[in-house]
């Protein structure tokens, strides 16, 4: 299975998101690799710093700019998930991710300004649909307020509702400390102390499965 983790605006968490999928699917006794897609290199960074630590179970990590259609064909083939990371950008990596991808999870956080890119991210889907017809398209919610003081939208269902091509996910990935103080070791929120990070981490990936 194919996962590639995208959106057309910088910082809203794919990184994040893709690393921490990765070392769930990996706990789960999968073989992952890791698919760096970005010249910005954060997932490969983390991988090293992974390996420097010696973490288990260890995760594969290739690392490829342009084209990535064949690569991503070739290495299903071989793993049983690969998980990709693009930049927060329209990108080339991120078009053709999406024509061989089996799912593509648009991460969003509930702004204004990450909704004002999804018309234009749903125009790219409908392309890359043309040669990946069977293509699963899903929104998901990251940096979500933790604070219950705060009334935003979190429903993802409800935020997502205006662009049909997006799927949303019941899973929502909040703002939490957690997700970044791992980072720096080459860790997944699923091996820290924050549970409920970890529960985030644990649903997206059975939802993903499903
Ligand atoms: N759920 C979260 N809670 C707290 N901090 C988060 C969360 N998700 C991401 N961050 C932090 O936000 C910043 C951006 O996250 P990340 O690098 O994963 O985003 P990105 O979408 O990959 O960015 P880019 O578009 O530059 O590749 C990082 O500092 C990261 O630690
Ligand atoms: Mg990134």
């Amino acid at each position: 299975m194919i996962v590639l983790v995208g959106s057309q605006k910088g910082g809203p968490g794919k990184t994040t998101v893709a690393v921490n999928l990765a070392v769930q699917y990996a706990r789960q006794g999968k073989d992952v690799c890791l698919v760096d897609a970005d010249p910005q290199r954060s997932a490969a960074r983390w991988h090293a710093d992974r390996e420097e630590q010696g973490h288990q179970p260890a995760i594969a990590c290739v690392e490829k700019i342009g084209s990535i259609h064949q690569t991503l064909q070739d290495l299903a083939t071989r793993y049983d998930v690969v998980i990709v990371d693009v930049a927060g950008k329209d990108s080339k990596e991120m078009r053709t991710g999406m024509t061989a991808a089996d799912q593509l999870v648009v991460v969003v956080r509930p702004s204004q300004f990450d909704l004002d890119t999804l018309g234009h991210m749903s125009e790219v889907i409908e392309q890359a649909k043309d040669y990946n017809p069977t293509l699963d398209v899903r929104g998901l919610i990251t940096q979500a307020p933790a604070n219950p003081s705060v009334t935003e939208r979190t429903d993802a269902g409800e935020y997502l509702a205006d662009f049909p091509a997006i799927r949303p996910l019941e899973t929502v990935i909040y703002e939490r400390k957690a997700y970044r103080d791992v980072v720096g070791e080459g860790l997944g929120v699923v091996e820290w102390n924050n549970p409920k990070a970890k529960a985030e981490i644990e649903e997206l990936a059975a939802e993903l499965m499903g």
